[in-house]
């Protein structure tokens, strides 16, 4: 069963990798990357709420995309991860800005979604 749906899933990605995928580089160049981004004035708390709800759009369209490579479940996960911790963030729970710094961890999610 799971090895079905590992060959359903890398066939899909083989069909489908081409350009429609952009969605994820953006989200990254624009708030991952630079060094005032977002997600780092997220990290220290000094996010404001039109911040935070600028990223949850951003997570929310990046998880309808598909990454360059990894299960696209998973791929669902770590987005979900990313998607609550914005929202316990945006609701002041005082648990979303660790919630939030583990879920937007750059190598853990690259080594298992991000091609070369
Ligand atoms: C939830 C998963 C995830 C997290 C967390 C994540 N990334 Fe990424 N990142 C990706 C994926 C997937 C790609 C590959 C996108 C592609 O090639 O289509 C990528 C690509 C990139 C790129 C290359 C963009 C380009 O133009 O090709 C940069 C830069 C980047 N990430 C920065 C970061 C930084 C900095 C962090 C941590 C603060 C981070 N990312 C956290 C998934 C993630």
């Amino acid at each position: 069963m799971k090895k079905t749906a590992l060959a359903l899933l890398l066939t899909a990605i083989g069909i489908g990798s081409a350009a429609a995928d952009d969605v994820i580089k953006d989200v990254m160049k624009k708030y991952h990357k630079p060094e005032d981004a977002l997600c780092k004035k997220v990290g220290k708390g000094e996010a404001t709420s039109a911040d935070l709800s600028t990223l949850l759009k951003a997570y929310e369209d990046m998880k309808g995309a598909t990454p360059p490579k990894g299960d696209k479940a998973v791929w669902a996960e770590k987005c979900d991860a990313l998607i609550s911790a914005v929202k316990k963030v945006q609701s002041k729970d005082a648990s979303g800005v660790s919630d939030f710094k583990k879920a937007v961890n750059c190598k853990a999610c690259h080594d298992g979604f991000k091609g070369k």
